[in-house]
């Protein structure tokens, strides 16, 4: 199949990449683009050439799918070398050639527009090297050229950052020549024929950087090292960029690229680079649902309503009111509201104060936000997401409210993060609108939605929820309708294990302490102390009054006990640390956790002992890993990929350890299983392989084979 299109127009050869749906440079898309440049040069028709991507973009970088075939270094050196000369060959071009850039030209794209000697672009165009977001560097030429193009300091931003510029920025950074409002083929057939009858041609490469620049450059290298230091925490990729720009503003361009294809040869075989990989495709493909097919109906979401007021309901108004979509906010009476629409208020100063909106666009959007104590104008609106106490009788009377005070069509969601969805169903006396949509805390901020799935949900409010879910800036993924779903379900065997390290001679800080070193944002206990003690104690006091537990396994009493104190964390300034004041974050230990856990381990026959780090990452991420397996086992997410996500968005699971399942397989379930039999051996049969794990194990495969 022909994926680069080659015409002549108005004397213009006129290249045209057309590889849908973003023109990603798969092996036949290089070597078509170097087979038409050079037709190009050889074309007598021809007084220049003009590079275009077909459709929606430009071209959004190398085929990230076939990074898989570079199983080595020296796979990736032998091919990178092509790519190296392939643009080097059209740099040579003896006509001007102009990249025109639509959409994105970002990664492979934006190194193939650098090693033309024009680029023009349309004022919304983006551009970018985004390659540090999957763990590699520009592996190109882009860590030598863009240095010469832009300087240093903009190369090192947006290589070690991944953040795409707007055409305005990058054209006063000089990476692109002119912006051009028309069309830009025409455009750029007349800037292509002006440089032709001008003879101007210039290439990157040659671009010498004075010598007070290369100085100013090294000195930037340092300080972004210097800033790496606090931002890059357990990656290496972004240091690794570093190397090459410095290498690209030390040595002559071709040993710079060199230096650059081992570098990239280096990152593109890590860990690092494959969990980040895993990602983006998982991302994407959450959004997949095997029974909802792509082009189920969906509805146009208009209007909202969310009813409660509180910390996880108005989180969840602001998130319709960003997304432009008016929102009523009802609880049961002023007070609650005038308390929650503060709070809206405050999280909103918060943003302006770090200059993300102004003053006009806060009232813009809180003017969206209509408070109310009744159910008036709920007949009107196309969604409405219950986030009341987490009670099941009350929310099962909310939904049974719903179902009278809404239309016929419209979606009834819940934002409990535990309760069973199908009693909140036939409450409503229309199940098939009813599902979950289980924000995190704080649900303006954190990226997930966990969309619940009830026996009978409809397919079209599941396609409905997806939709809606890209609109509020969130990621969507559909699970199933488990107890604590799939996040909360995990969640309490990781906090089992935390608990119980706790318990045997762990302490609060050492547990928070490796967690973080992991790579997750906050630990534990420090997690609970945000999210607030007494919201896991009235979910443990329900299940006791239904008779469950959260998890399988000893239920450690000093979370219970805590609670009973009335620490409920942060808020009422004392939880799992002691902190200065309710509200505040200033946290320091607290000796009397340290005796509570020396009495429960005395009360359960515990001998509590120093525990290693080691220990810590392997109890925790071995019991996530066993419990997702049940999870996939069960249906209860529908890829292993969909955990992996909801592990990254809804707790900050380290992207570069790909999630908890990827991060299993590179532990090696055969590693997984055995510590669930230790395990299981020393703690007791809790601790019991998922069918899955054996079954995986004995065919001598991982999660993702
Ligand atoms: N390679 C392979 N597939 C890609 C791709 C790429 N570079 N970029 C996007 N796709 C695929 C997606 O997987 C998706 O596939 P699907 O429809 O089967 O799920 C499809 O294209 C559409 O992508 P999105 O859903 O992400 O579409 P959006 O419109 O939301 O976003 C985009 C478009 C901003 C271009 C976004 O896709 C993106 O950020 N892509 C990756 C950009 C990138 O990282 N480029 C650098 C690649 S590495 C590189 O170039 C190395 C070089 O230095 C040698």
């Amino acid at each position: 199949m022909t994926l680069v299109r080659y015409e002549i127009r108005d004397g213009v050869a006129v290249v045209t990449i057309d590889n849908p749906p973003v023109n990603a440079l798969a092996a036949s898309v290089w070597s078509e683009i170097d087979e038409a440049v050079q037709r190009g040069v050889a074309d007598a028709a021809a007084e220049a050439i003009v590079l275009i991507g077909a459709g929606t973009t430009f071209i959004a970088g190398a085929d990230i799918k076939a990074f898989e075939l570079l199983k080595t270094p020296a796979d990736s050196m032998a091919r990178s070398e092509g790519t190296h000369a392939l643009l080097k060959r059209m740099e040579d071009a003896s006509k001007p050639l102009v990249a025109a850039i639509h959409g994105n030209a970002l990664g492979g794209g934006l190194e193939v527009a650098q090693a033309c000697h024009f680029r023009i672009a349309t004022r919304n165009a983006k551009v970018g090297q985004p390659e540090v977001m999957l763990g590699i560097v520009p592996g190109a030429g882009g860590t030598q050229r863009l240095p010469r193009l832009a300087g240093a300091a903009m190369a090192l931003t947006m290589c070690t950052g991944g953040k795409p510029v707007a055409a305005p920025e990058a054209l006063a950074a000089g990476i692109i020549d002119q912006i051009v409002d028309g069309d830009l083929l025409t455009g750029a057939i007349a800037f292509a024929t002006a440089k032709a009858r001008a003879r101007e041609i210039r290439k990157v490469r040659d671009i010498v950087l004075p010598a007070d620049a290369v100085t100013a450059g090294l000195e930037a290298c340092d300080a972004t090292r210097a800033a790496l230091k606090r931002t890059a925490k357990g990656l290496r990729a972004p240091y690794a960029v570093v190397d090459a720009i410095e290498a690209g503003l030390t040595l002559p361009f071709d040993q710079g690229s060199v230096r650059e294809r081992e570098i990239f040869a280096e990152c593109v075989a890590s860990t690092e680079s494959k969990a980040l990989r895993h990602l983006f495709f998982a991302e994407r493909e959450v959004a997949k649902v095997p029974d909802v097919p792509k082009d189920t109906p969906t509805k146009e979401i208009r209007r909202a309503a969310v009813v409660g007021a509180g910390t996880m309901g108005g989180g969840i108004a602001m998130n319709y009111a960003n997304a432009g979509i008016p929102v009523l906010l009802k609880d049961v009476d002023q007070a609650a509201l005038e308390r929650g629409i503060a709070t809206i208020r405050r999280n909103y100063a918060v943003t302006m104060s770090k200059g993300k909106m102004t003053a006009e666009q806060v009232e813009q959007t809180m003017a969206l936000i209509t408070p109310t104590t009744s159910y008036d104008g709920f007949d009107q609106v196309d969604i409405v997401t219950e986030a009341v106490f987490e009670d099941m009788d009350l929310k099962k009377s909310t939904f049974a409210d719903l179902g009278k005070v809404t239309g016929p069509d419209c979606i009834l969601a819940s934002n409990s993060s535990t309760l069973d969805i199908d009693q909140f169903a036939s409450a409503s006396g229309r199940p098939s609108q009813v599902l979950g949509h289980h924000y995190f805390s704080p649900a303006n901020v954190m990226k997930l939605l966990e969309i619940v799935r009830g026996r009978q949900t409809g397919k079209e409010a599941i396609a409905t929820s997806l939709k809606l879910a890209k609109k509020l800036g969130k990621v969507g993924v559909v699970v199933g309708n488990c107890f604590g779903f799939v996040a909360n379900r995990m969640l309490a065997y990781y906090m089992r294990e935390a608990y119980l390290l706790l318990e045997e001679g762990a302490s609060v800080e050492q547990i928070d302490r490796v967690l973080t070193e992991f790579g997750l944002p906050v630990g534990p206990f420090g997690m609970q102390d945000i999210a607030g003690i007494d919201v896991g104690a009235r979910i443990r006091q329900y299940l006791k009054s239904i008779g469950k537990s959260r998890a399988e396994g000893p239920q450690s009493a000093i979370p219970d006990r805590l609670f009973e104190m009335g620490r409920y964390g942060q808020k009422t300034g004392a939880g799992w640390y002691k902190y200065d004041a309710p509200g505040s974050r200033n946290r320091t230990t607290d000796p009397l956790i340290e005796d509570l856990a020396n009495e429960e381990a005395r009360k359960r026959g515990i001998v509590r002992r120093p525990i290693n780090d080691e220990e810590i990452v392997a109890r925790i991420t071995t019991a996530l890993a066993n419990e997702g397996a049940r999870v996939l086992e069960e249906k209860f997410a529908t890829r292993p990929g969909d955990i992996d996500v909801i592990y990254v968005y809804g707790f900050g699971f380290p992207r570069h350890r790909g999630g908890p399942m990827f991060y299993a397989d590179t532990v090696g379930l055969p590693t997984v299983l055995s510590r669930v039999n230790e395990y299981r051996a020393r703690f007791g049969d809790y601790w019991e392989p998922a069918p899955m794990l054996e079954k995986l194990v004995a065919a001598g495969r991982g999660f993702y084979d």
